[in-house]
């Protein structure tokens, strides 16, 4: 066992290939967390590598695919014994999946939910029994605005962030007595590979479906809301608030914008809310 410095967090960060986990992995990285750069890919890893190696910074890379049993208790077992111990665990993997709800196949439903709902439930019980043993840990989901109001054209990925707020909600109670922490973070639009690694869903293709016109005004309408999106950046700052605040808060804002939804999904009948909404999305 390579023991981290006694006092060195250890984080292990998921879909650390591109955008928000790349970011956050050298933002832990740079503030002294031995960050375990996971990846299902590890041919994407060599830009993190290079500012790894550049800056010093102690990232190590592991592969793990969060819909792969397998892949994660080998991920997780290697970093046990390489360092006994988890900190901070960053569940971040995750795509979209584009369509309107009637054209979503159930194949591209449970595809949606393995990897983005089933793959954070996955990794966080593997990583369960290493923080309840060190009587410590913090559990950092990575929600969306998603996660807090529909929206649509996105509704199964609406659905997998909703979950995830639920669970996070949930399991906080179970977790606290054994000195680990639950927190969402939920970050508006943000400029990452996320737009071109967008699903769409096989049936919207299809020049007879009844949602072609609704779905080609609503995504120019998405595309426009994501040309103003913030950086990755910004979300890997507020991940790194939650894990060295002392007592930090079950929820976290990211991004530009996200304040004003917020307040007018608090201050707003759901009626006026969803007004919004059509305005909004559906010019
Ligand atoms: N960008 C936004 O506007 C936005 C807003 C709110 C929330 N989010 C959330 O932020 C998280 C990160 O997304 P991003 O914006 O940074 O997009 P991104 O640049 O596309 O990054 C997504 C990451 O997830 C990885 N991934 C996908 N499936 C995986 C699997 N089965 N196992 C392991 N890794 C997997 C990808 O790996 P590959 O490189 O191998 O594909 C990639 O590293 C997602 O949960 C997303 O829902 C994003």
């Amino acid at each position: 066992m390579v023991s981290p410095s006694s006092s060195q967090k250890v984080a292990l960060v998921t879909g650390s290939s591109s955008g928000i986990g790349f970011e956050t992995c050298l933002t832990l990285a740079r503030n002294g967390f031995l960050t375990y750069a996971t990846m299902r890919n590890l041919n994407n890893s060599e830009k993190i590598k290079s500012v790894a190696t550049k800056e010093g910074l102690p990232i190590r890379v592991v592969q793990l695919d969060v819909t792969e049993d397998r892949s994660i208790n080998d991920a997780v077992h290697s970093i046990a014994s390489d360092v006994g111990k988890i900190d901070v665990l960053v569940n971040n993997a995750g795509y979209g999946l584009n369509g309107a709800f009637e054209d979503l196949a159930m194949e591209e439903i449970k595809t949606q939910f393995e990897t983005n709902l089933f793959g954070v439930i996955r990794v966080t019980q593997a990583v369960l029994p290493i923080m309840r043993k060190q009587k410590s840990g913090i559990i950092i989901n990575i929600s969306s605005a998603a996660g807090r109001f529909g929206y649509p054209g996105e509704s199964a990925y609406v659905s997998t962030k909703f979950a995830i707020e639920g669970l996070s909600e949930s399991i906080v109670y179970e977790l606290e007595p054994f000195g680990i922490r639950v927190v969402l973070v939920e970050p508006g639009p943000i400029r990452t590979n996320f737009a071109d690694g967008m699903v769409a869903t096989k049936k919207s293709q299809n020049p007879n479906s009844p949602y072609l016109e609704i779905m080609k005004k609503l995504n120019a309408v998405l595309a426009s809301i994501r040309e103003n999106a913030s950086s990755p950046d910004l979300v890997a700052k507020v991940v790194l608030k939650a894990v060295t605040s002392e007592n930090p808060s079950l929820r976290y804002l990211a991004g530009k914008d996200m304040e004003t939804w917020m307040e007018a999904k608090r201050s707003m009948s759901d009626e006026d809310f969803r007004k919004t909404i059509k305005q909004n999305f559906m010019k």
